[in-house]
C-alpha cells in the first residue's frame, strides 16, 4: 500500500512534529511522573495476540500485564483488544478451548475484571476452519455471556470514565480480496459505518475526551504502513472533531506518532503475541516512537488528561507520553 496521498502532503501533515515537548525533570521526579496514578482510571490494552502454534510470545505479555498491575496494585477499568484475537483455525466457534486457554484463563479476572472491549481485526475475519465464521464466532461469544468478552456489534460506542470509545471495524472493503477463507465488511456495511461514526463524533459529549480505535493502523512505521482507505475516510473526521487518541494494532510493534498540526496521536499496541514485524520507517525518521518487542499499552486517564505507556514483556516502560486536553503532547520517557 502506498504510504501518502498527495492532499496530505500537501497539507503537509506527515512532517515529523516538533510540537511535543518533553519532560524536563529527570531522576525521581520523573520517576514518579512515569509510576501509574493510583487515583486516575487505568486500562490496558493490546492487539494481535491469540497465535494459534506457540503461545509463548502471548503469554509473556499476558504474564507482564499480570504483574504490572499487581505491582501497581492497578484496579483496571477494562481491557481493550484491538483486533486479530485469533490466528488460525477456532475449531469449535464458541466451544473452542481456546477462549478458556487463550483468553479467559490467559487474562484471568482476578486481575483484570472488568469487560475486555474487542474489535475485529483482519484475522477475525477469516472462515477457519471452513465451517466456522470467526466473525460472527466472536459476536456470539460475548452475546453468550458471563464473560468480560465485550463485542456488541461490528462497530459500536462505550463510555469510560473520562472518556468516550469509538470502536470501529477497520477491515474495509478493498483491504482484502474476498476468497474463500478472508472477506470484509461490505461496502453497504462499510458506508454505513462511516456514516454512523461521523454522527457520532457530532453528538455532544460529556467526556474530557474522545478516543477512536480499530484494528488497522490509519498510519503506521510498521511493514503494512499507512492506510490509504481509512487517510481517506477516517482521518478527515479525527482532525475536524479533534480526536485526541487514535488506537491501532495490526502491526506487530509498538508505535506512537505524531504528525505537525494534526490534533491525533496515532499509538499502535499490536504486540500481545503473534510473531513480530520488522518495521518500514525507523523512528528518527517518523516518531516519536516506534519498536519491534512484545509489550501492551497502559491508558491512564484523569479529568486533565490521557498518560499511555508501552510497557515491554519485561516489564519495563519503554515508552510514554501524558496528552493533556489542549492537546499538548508529553513525552515521559
Ligand atoms: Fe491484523
Amino acid at each position: 500500500m502506498q504510504p501518502m496521498m498527495p492532499r496530505l502532503d500537501r497539507r503537509q501533515f506527515l512532517r515529523q512534529s516538533f510540537a511535543f515537548s518533553a519532560l524536563a525533570v529527570t531522576g525521581a521526579a520523573k520517576a514518579l511522573a512515569l509510576a501509574p496514578n493510583a487515583s486516575a482510571h487505568h486500562i490496558l490494552m493490546f492487539g494481535d495476540w491469540g497465535w494459534q502454534d506457540d503461545v509463548a510470545g502471548q503469554s509473556s505479555v499476558a504474564s507482564a500485564m499480570v504483574k504490572y498491575a499487581q505491582a501497581h496494585k492497578l484496579h483496571t477499568d477494562a481491557l481493550f483488544m484491538l483486533g486479530d484475537s485469533w490466528y488460525g483455525p477456532l475449531t469449535g466457534g464458541i466451544d473452542s478451548p481456546r477462549w478458556h486457554d487463550q483468553f479467559e484463563q490467559m487474562y484471568p479476572a482476578s486481575v483484570f475484571p472488568g469487560p475486555a472491549y474487542s474489535i475485529m481485526g483482519n484475522h477475525d475475519y477469516q472462515r477457519m476452519p471452513p465451517e466456522v465464521n470467526k466473525r460472527d464466532t466472536e459476536l456470539a461469544y460475548s452475546r453468550r455471556g458471563n464473560t468480560r468478552w465485550t463485542q456488541p456489534a461490528l462497530w459500536y460506542t462505550f463510555d469510560m470514565p473520562h472518556i468516550k470509545v469509538i470502536a470501529l471495524d477497520s477491515n474495509v472493503h478493498g483491504g482484502h480480496g474476498n476468497d474463500a477463507v478472508n472477506f470484509t465488511l461490505t461496502e453497504d456495511e462499510q458506508a454505513k459505518q462511516l456514516a454512523w461514526f461521523a454522527a457520532e463524533l457530532d453528538k455532544p459529549t460529556d467526556a474530557p475526551f474522545t478516543v477512536v480505535m480499530g484494528h488497522h493502523p490509519i498510519f503506521s512505521n510498521g511493514p503494512h504502513g499507512d492506510h490509504k482507505i481509512l487517510i481517506a475516510d477516517w482521518e478527515p473526521l479525527l482532525r475536524k472533531h479533534n480526536i485526541p487518541l487514535y488506537l491501532a494494532g495490526h502491526d506487530h510493534d509498538l508505535q506512537h506518532l505524531e504528525f505537525e498540526g494534526h490534533p491525533t496521536s496515532f499509538v499502535c499496541s499490536g504486540a500481545g503475541g503473534a510473531d513480530l514485524y520488522d518495521l518500514k520507517i525507523p523512528e528518527d525518521k517518523r516518531g516519536p516512537y516506534a519498536k519491534k518487542v512484545y509489550g501492551f499499552t497502559h491508558m491512564e486517564a484523569t479529568t486533565k488528561t490521557l498518560t499511555l505507556r508501552h510497557i515491554d514483556a519485561s516489564g519495563n516502560t519503554i515508552h510514554a507520553f501524558t496528552k493533556s486536553r489542549d492537546g499538548k503532547v508529553t513525552l515521559l520517557t
